[in-house]
């Protein structure tokens, strides 16, 4: 498949799915990882032909009370790789998270791989950056990552084609990827049941969210979604997090075909304001920020992660 530069990301995007939906060789192999601590699902898609992998979002355990990471969350994502024999290109993250820290640094020191992340995080540490008031020393240039990727840039997983999309909302930074006929779509919506990703935090817009998740939703009914989050939902005793764009716009709670912009940004804006802060977002955004990596250790050899007091 040939894409156009001149075309709309969207349309390319869709011509790419539908070539791979009718074409099982240019279909990837997909391994999803829940995270039960923090409902996060991190995915190892590979292209069964050359056994390359990318490895999105995965997640570094972390207590927040004793301030200890480890990696049995990661540890499981290396063996699954290890028993498939796949070569590991990339390490994605559809955005800076702020319910988990990254394990990317960690895998890719073990498995190899490009860190890369949306352009858009460059002005996530501008912000966090003057929250945390970093020092100098922590640069705001998206420079943490080996790759940033812009709105349509077009990517390769082996024999198989990829294609980012800037889909901002919950964040500025946020990206869905589109590999083959399946979509990561990271924090924009989440299975039907459940709606959509908050859009509250710094940053955030609940009207960019509804087009993004429009934008998504204008791809071929037969896309294969694949979410970064689930949190069962009432009715459902089961963790999901495979869907498809059909089932999302015939039944998602928040975005289905019918529902106007203005009525999602109200039904958005009034949830945000009742829900709590992820418990683990002050760790992960420091962390995530930098790449995955624990803010530089002070004069004793230890880093810290610090809180703001009354900024949020
Ligand atoms: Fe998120």
């Amino acid at each position: 498949m040939h894409v156009d530069p001149t075309n709309d990301p969207v349309a390319n995007a869709a011509k790419l799915i539908d070539t791979a939906a009718s074409d099982h060789a240019l279909r990837p192999s997909i391994a999803g990882f829940f995270d039960e601590a923090t409902n996060t699902v991190s995915y190892v898609v590979h292209d069964p032909v050359s056994m390359e992998a990318a490895i999105i979002d995965s997640v570094l355990d972390y207590e927040a009370a004793s301030g200890r990471t480890s990696f049995g969350s990661a540890e499981r994502i290396i063996e699954y790789v290890t028993s498939k024999n796949l070569k590991v290109t990339w390490l994605i993250e559809t955005h800076a998270h702020a319910d988990h820290l990254s394990a990317a640094p960690f895998l890719q020191e073990e498995l190899g791989g490009k860190l890369a992340i949306g352009e858009g995080i460059i002005r996530v540490q501008e912000v966090f950056g003057k929250l945390f008031n970093a020092g100098s020393d922590f640069e705001r240039d998206g420079s943490q990552f080996d790759h940033l990727f812009t709105d349509g840039e077009t990517f390769r997983l082996g024999e198989l084609e990829g294609i980012a999309l800037h889909v901002p909302g919950h964040t500025p930074a946020d990206m869905a990827y589109i590999i083959g006929d399946a979509a990561f779509v990271g924090d924009t919506i989440f299975m039907p049941d459940f709606g959509t990703a908050r859009a509250d935090f710094p940053g955030g817009d609940a009207r960019q969210l509804f087009q993004s998740i429009r934008r998504l939703l204008s791809l071929p009914r037969e896309t294969r979604l694949f979410l970064c989050h689930d949190y069962k939902a009432p009715g459902r005793d089961d963790y999901a997090w495979e869907t498809t764009v059909g089932q999302q716009r015939d039944a998602n709670v928040h975005v289905r075909d019918g529902v106007s912009e203005d009525e999602f940004v109200a039904m958005r804006t009034e949830r945000d304001r009742v829900l709590a802060m992820p418990n683990l977002i002050m760790p992960s955004v420091q962390v995530n920020i930098r790449g995955g990596r624990l803010p530089e250790p002070e004069d004793n050899g230890v880093s810290y992660i610090k809180i703001p007091v009354n900024a949020v």
